[in-house]
């Protein structure tokens, strides 16, 4: 499919989704020589993460401890960056490398609340591996440590991330159409 509607939206492809398995292999062989014989916690930001996660994974082909944290950001009602915790770990992170997995960073509030917490809670290091970043669009100190594409400051949906909770479900990613 070229162009989907959403709701009142229309969005047109932007990233297929063989460009996007390409992207992930590419990023598991990074991971994969990064941590060795480390045993990192990979913790899955849900909802938009979720099938960015399967893929990594998968793709990581290893022994590694998964798990899911779900935070909601304010954005629009505030720039400071105030998120809440909706589904808090349920992991003990003390002392250990943990590795968030997020689908797209935007200004960047969302992880570096995230981050900040799990060092509050001991983490030993915490790094951030996303599908998609949009450098432009960045508020926070912060760099991820694992890209899948740099992108511009345009909303996308689909492969996990939603217009107003439709179009996780697509494959492929598509751009908003102004
Ligand atoms: P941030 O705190 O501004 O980096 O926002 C992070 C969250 O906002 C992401 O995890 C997404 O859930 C959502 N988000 C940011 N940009 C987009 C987009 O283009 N499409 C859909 N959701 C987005
Ligand atoms: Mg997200």
């Amino acid at each position: 499919m070229d162009t989907i509607r959403l709701r009142d939206k229309e969005f047109s492809l932007f990233i297929t989704e063989q460009e996007i398995r390409e992207a992930i292999t590419k990023m598991a062989t990074r991971i994969k020589a990064d941590i060795k014989e480390s045993n990192p916690l990979f913790v899955s930001v849900l909802n938009g993460a979720f099938m960015f996660t399967a893929e990594l994974m998968r793709e990581l082909d290893g022994p590694y401890e998964l798990t899911f944290a779900r935070y909601s950001s304010y954005k629009g009602t505030s720039t400071s960056g105030e998120v809440k915790e909706i589904v808090p770990l349920q992991t003990d992170i003390r002392g250990r490398m943990v590795i968030l997995l997020e689908d797209i960073i935007d200004t960047g509030l969302t992880m570096e609340f995230v981050m900040k917490k799990l060092l509050d809670e001991g983490a030993a290091e915490v790094r951030v591996a996303t599908m998609l970043f949009k450098p432009e669009a960045l508020k926070a100190l912060l760099k991820p440590d694992y890209v899948g594409f740099e992108i511009p400051t345009d909303f996308i949906v689909g492969h996990g991330l939603d217009y107003d909770e439709m179009g996780r479900s697509y494959k492929d990613i598509y751009k908003l159409n102004e």
